[in-house]
């Protein structure tokens, strides 16, 4: 089976939704309103299979103009360890450098996967304008357990 990355379509809306609140919901990653998915569509790219089918999304979001963050990285466990997490996170890498943002970042559980995709971890307080922005929103802004991971461009 061949897969493709691709900007996401509001026709996915719904299957990301599913991906990151099934990861959610074993506590791998944050979960995400409908409506903060169709707010940040256009950050959106998916992985997806010869017949479309939706299995894998992330999302490319500008902090500032030094850096933009990799966010609701998801995969359905179906198709882990296939290499299709690198190639979503090694398109968007990409796709950050040629927008040129010097930093991409990554606030995460999965720190050895990141490693492998280069990132470096940090201290989150080098990242305010994060802390400004979504973190705000997080109910877990004041016992934040995820490992803010950096990669320069
Ligand atoms: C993290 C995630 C995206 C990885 O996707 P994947 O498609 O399984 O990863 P890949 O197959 O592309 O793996 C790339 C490399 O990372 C390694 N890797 C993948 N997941 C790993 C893990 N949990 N721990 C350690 N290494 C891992 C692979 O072994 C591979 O190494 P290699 O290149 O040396 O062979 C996927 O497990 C996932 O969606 N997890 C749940 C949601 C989540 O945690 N998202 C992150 C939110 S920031």
């Amino acid at each position: 089976m061949e897969f493709i990355i691709r900007k996401a379509k509001i026709d996915d809306v719904n299957r990301i939704h599913d991906l990151t609140n099934s990861m959610a919901s074993e506590g791998l990653m944050l979960p995400r309103s409908k409506y903060k998915i169709i707010s940040m569509l256009l950050n959106f790219y998916v992985v997806a299979d010869e017949n479309d089918y939706v299995v894998g999304a992330a999302a490319l979001t500008p902090l500032w103009t030094d850096m933009a963050e990799i966010m609701s990285l998801s995969l359905d466990k179906d198709y882990h360890k296939q290499g299709l997490g690198r190639k979503l996170v090694e398109y968007i890498i990409q796709e950050a450098r040629a927008i040129h943002f010097p930093k991409l970042i990554a606030l995460t559980y999965q720190v050895e996967f990141f490693k492998k995709m280069g990132f470096t971890i940090t201290d989150k307080d080098q990242f305010p304008r994060k802390l400004w922005r979504e973190c705000l929103e997080c109910p877990k802004l004041e016992r934040c357990d995820e490992t803010a991971m950096y990669l320069d461009l």
